[in-house]
């Protein structure tokens, strides 16, 4: 058990988070580490580069200096290893993830999170419309959101290609694929493979550009559309990776039965989710549900019994629960 001095610390921790969340937004909205990347600056130096006010600045750089993103060099400050991951061009930068979540709606859902479970319907939803719909009209959120995506997806990406067999795999259809960071990973990895990259009107055109700049483009049919309409036929794989708990059962079960409908006999559906687990441990998973229930009211992070119950519902059974290393888990369902 974890030694606690207070029994309120956890508390206060969570309070002052909101302190050190703010420090690390500032340093991505103003673009502190893409400044010193290329060497350590003062404080009044990076506040002139960034257009920002100098004590501010330097007051931000101590409290980031705590944390780890810079550190105190004789010049001023140098970004750290960890600070260097919000720099725009460093590969898997988080600066879009963390400039999204500060965004004002964002803030919006989370905090009005106690009313949206009082009266079950999402506080951010009713005053901004569906997540997607949202997004759609807001062309720079949207970029900030699949950049956001792609980059969280980039260990499960890596964990399906590594921990998951596709061998005779001849078509993936990846459901839902954002910019494709999924399908990508696994076309490098069995080169016979050919994919459909199927997503909304918004998206694909990105994804498109990503696969062609990963060399794969060649190799990948680009569909948009919107799976509570249909999906491409025909294929031996549907992954849906991070798609079936942005909605309720009901939803869920709707997108599930066209993918039942749109598989071969012999085909294979991968759900490729953060799986909450059973008991009372500290679980990304459970992080994420709050997200999901803020900020889309229905969109839940389900167990592997929540999960075997919308198959039921799909005409599927899970085959088998694959654990990929870090917290995300494949279930692998075929036709009943
Ligand atoms: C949470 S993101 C996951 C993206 C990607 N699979 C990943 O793991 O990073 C959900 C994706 O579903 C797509 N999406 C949402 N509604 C859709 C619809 N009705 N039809 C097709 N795609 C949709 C979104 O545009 C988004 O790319």
């Amino acid at each position: 058990m974890t030694h606690v001095e207070n029994p309120a610390d956890p508390v206060w921790d969570a309070i002052y988070g909101i302190s050190r969340f703010a420090a690390l937004a500032t340093m991505a909205e103003l673009g502190f580490a893409d400044q010193l990347r290329d060497g350590p600056l003062s404080a009044d130096q990076l506040a002139q580069r960034c257009g920002a006010h100098p004590l501010s600045v330097r007051r931000v750089l101590r409290e980031l200096a705590s944390m780890g993103f810079v550190r105190s060099v004789p010049e001023g400050y140098a970004v750290t290893e960890s600070g260097l991951t919000l720099a725009d061009d460093s590969p898997g930068s988080v600066r879009s993830a963390i400039r999204l979540v500060r965004e004002e709606a964002y803030w919006y859902g989370m905090g009005t999170l106690p009313e949206t479970v009082r009266t079950g319907r999402s506080s951010f939803t009713e005053r901004y419309g569906p997540v997607y719909r949202y997004l759609a009209d807001r062309p720079d959120t949207a970029a900030l959101f699949d950049d956001y995506m792609a980059v969280r997806a980039v260990p499960f990406a890596d964990g399906l290609a590594a921990g998951y067999d596709f061998t005779g795999v001849r078509k993936v259809v990846d459901v839902g694929g954002g910019r494709g960071q999924i399908l990508g990973a696994l076309l490098n990895a069995y080169p016979e493979m050919t994919g459909v990259l199927f997503d909304l009107d918004r998206v694909i055109p990105s994804g498109r550009a990503a696969m062609t700049a990963a060399g794969l483009a060649g190799r990948c049919e680009f569909v948009v559309g919107d799976f509570f309409a249909g999906l491409p036929a025909g294929a031996d794989v549907y992954v849906l990776a991070n798609v079936i708990h942005n909605w309720n059962d009901d939803d869920s079960v709707r997108i599930l039965r066209n993918v039942r409908t749109a598989m071969t006999a012999d085909g294979r559906v991968l759900i490729l989710e953060i799986v909450l687990s059973d008991d009372d441990s500290p679980h990304l998973g459970k992080d994420g549900d709050m997200r999901m229930l803020a900020l889309t009211g229905e969109g839940m992070e389900r167990t592997r019994a929540e999960y075997q119950t919308l198959l039921e519902k799909s005409g599927l059974t899970t085959a088998r629960i694959v654990e990929l290393p870090g917290w995300a888990s494949v279930i692998e369902a075929v036709p009943i």
